[in-house]
């Protein structure tokens, strides 16, 4: 079947804030960009991000980059690359000015500065006290920055492809990648689009879980399509909670409630956070706080009528806190818990928010993997930043606020490295004659497929096995029962229907699709998981549970093909500074 193809200079997928920056800088320098986006820009998940973006501008507080960058390796438990990490802190600062002479609208000071909050793990000189370094919109900031940079874009005349799925990645002989194939989500059509870049930035997978703060757009596509081509994925054993999900709903309260001064409560109305983490309190890192409230819960000190969720207090920040600075919470907990956070606190448990995981680059968003001479090396033509991506910034635990400059800081740094490299490479390779082969082959088959489950009941059973058996504390019997349940509802992925096909929306192929990146994401996790025997950062193992670095010190790479795991060292050599040695991880 003859596909059309189009060309361009470089093919970002995905139009969060990770590929909206880096098409900004592509676009300005004169290159043709297309951006693939499966929902109208604006609408990436980028758009929920609420609590703030980190960088060390010390406008409330003194601070500093390298106070900023011990904390990211501390909270990273170690598994953060020092190099990048040390990249993303000293660029921190100047990225956040340019956002705001981009017209992003952050809160001010009194005099005029941006407004920063504390957020759980941000600390001063190396981890005494919290410092205020989210520098916040309200509690919309993930809003105020994708609206932005899609304003500048369009600016720019990035050409936007709204409603289109990435399909799968092309490859050729050698193993370079030459673009993607894409659906058009209403008409149906297929198309390539071929780039003499290509650049992933699809976002995370939290939909590989039952209850997650993600959207429902967030299905690990990027990853689906890499894992597919055989790219490995790194480090998918690192699955963060999110300390306050709306109990029930999964909706996001943001870490900035803790950093305007709210706290947590049991039943017994006492603030527990202390008995934890006695600096940082409530304002630890993640992992600390969630598992703090999953013990809280499984001791029987959980609140409701199934001791099941524990309480944020904030109604003592007074009205006009709350108003001013949380109104998008104070909506989500009247929507989602019907509670007035003015007057009652909110019912919260530990919630699948972020991968710290995904395709592994370097810190110029380089793709890099084995592939031609076996050892690692860089992919040509491929680049991947933001959640989709393992730089590796977050290690084992990502810090709040860091997410948000990740996207930011290496959204920048693939497009000027995409800029030098396209300069070598001026032309398009030849196209494979099998370009689309693959994509035509998905599709054809939810055309034929007669006998089968629905797409819906096999998403659900994955989303449950990952619930029960990958959560906050992991066990051995559970791990073991979760890697063989996984590899069945994998097998069950191969036979969904798409039933009565004549009445049938694009919508469900997109659903029939999206679940075959679901799928490799919850195997990668899932067997990462079970073979990591330690405990570190977001993954806490009942029958191992301390770090162990003489075995474990590494990043865990996951190839598809085989379901088998390799290994490689972490990068402990920052680039201008001396290491931050490994120490027991206190707050
Ligand atoms: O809590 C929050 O506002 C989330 C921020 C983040 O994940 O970085």
């Amino acid at each position: 079947m003859a596909v059309t193809k189009r060309t361009f200079d470089v093919v970002v997928v995905g139009a969060g804030g990770a590929g909206m920056r880096a098409a900004l800088a592509l676009s300005e320098a004169g290159l043709k960009v297309a951006v693939l986006s499966k929902v109208f820009p604006t609408r990436s998940h980028t758009v929920a991000a609420q609590g703030g973006i980190a960088a060390s501008l010390g406008n409330i507080n003194e601070d500093n980059w390298h106070w900023h960058m011990y904390d990211t390796v501390k909270g990273s438990d170690y598994l953060g690359d020092q190099d990048a990490i040390e990249y993303m802190c000293r660029n921190a600062a100047e990225v956040v000015y340019e956002l705001e002479h981009f017209g992003m609208p952050f809160d001010r000071l009194e005099n005029g500065k941006i407004y920063q909050r504390p957020f759980g793990g941000h600390m001063q000189e190396y981890g005494k006290t919290t410092v205020p370094r989210a520098c916040a919109a309200a509690d919309r900031t993930g809003h105020a920055l994708l609206h932005t940079l899609y304003q500048q874009n369009v600016k720019a005349n990035t050409n936007f492809f709204v409603e289109w799925m990435a399909l799968d990645l092309i490859r050729d002989e050698e193993g370079d990648v030459l673009g993607v194939t894409a659906l058009e989500i209403e008409t149906g059509e297929v198309m390539i689009l071929q780039g003499r870049a290509t650049l992933f930035a699809t976002g995370g997978a939290g939909r590989i879980f039952a209850a997650s703060t993600n959207a429902f757009i967030n299905t690990g596509d990027g990853l689906g399509m890499a894992a597919r081509a055989g790219i490995p994925l790194e480090d998918m054993e690192f699955f963060q909670f999110h300390p306050t999900g709306v109990h029930g709903a999964g909706v996001l309260i943001t870490e900035g409630v803790r950093g305007e001064g709210g706290y947590l409560v049991n039943k017994e109305g006492e603030r527990f956070m202390p008995r934890y983490a006695p600096t940082a309190k409530d304002l630890a890192s993640r992992d600390v706080v969630s598992r703090a409230m999953a013990t809280e819960i499984k001791e029987g000190r959980g609140c409701g009528p199934h001791g099941d969720h524990v309480l944020l207090k904030l109604d003592h920040l007074g009205e006009d806190v709350i108003k001013h600075r949380l109104p998008g919470i104070r909506e989500i907990a009247m929507k989602f818990a019907h509670v007035d956070p003015i007057r009652a606190p909110i019912p919260v448990v530990p919630t699948a928010h972020y991968m710290m995981g995904g395709i592994p680059t370097n810190f110029y968003g380089q793709v890099v993997a084995p592939y031609k001479t076996g050892p690692e090396e860089v992919v040509q033509g491929f680049y991947a930043v933001g959640e989709c991506a393992c730089v590796s910034v977050h290690g084992a635990n990502r810090l709040g606020c860091n997410s948000l400059l990740d996207l930011i800081v290496f959204g920048r740094a693939a497009a000027r490295q995409i800029i030098e490299d396209l300069k070598r490479n001026p032309h398009h390779k030849t196209l494979p004659h099998a370009a689309a082969d693959r994509s035509l082959a998905r599709l054809a088959r939810l055309e034929v497929q007669q006998n089968g489950e629905s797409v819906a009941q096999v998403g659900a059973a994955m989303r449950n096995v990952m619930q029960k058996h990958c959560g906050v504390f992991r066990f051995p019997d559970l791990l073991a029962e979760g890697v063989s349940q996984i590899r069945e509802v994998a097998e069950r992925v191969k036979n969904t229907v798409i039933q009565d096909k004549s009445k049938v929306f694009n919508t469900a192929r997109v659903e029939a699709l999206e679940l075959d990146n679901l799928i490799e994401v919850a195997m990668a996790t899932m067997h990462a998981a079970a073979a990591r025997e330690e405990s570190r950062g977001a993954h806490a193992r009942e029958d191992f549970p301390e770090r162990d670095d003489k075995s474990w010190l590494k990043h865990s790479l996951y190839f598809s093909d085989g379901s088998r795991l390799d290994y490689k060292p972490v990068r402990l050599k920052p680039l201008t500074v001396d290491s931050f040695p490994l120490k027991a991880r206190v707050y």
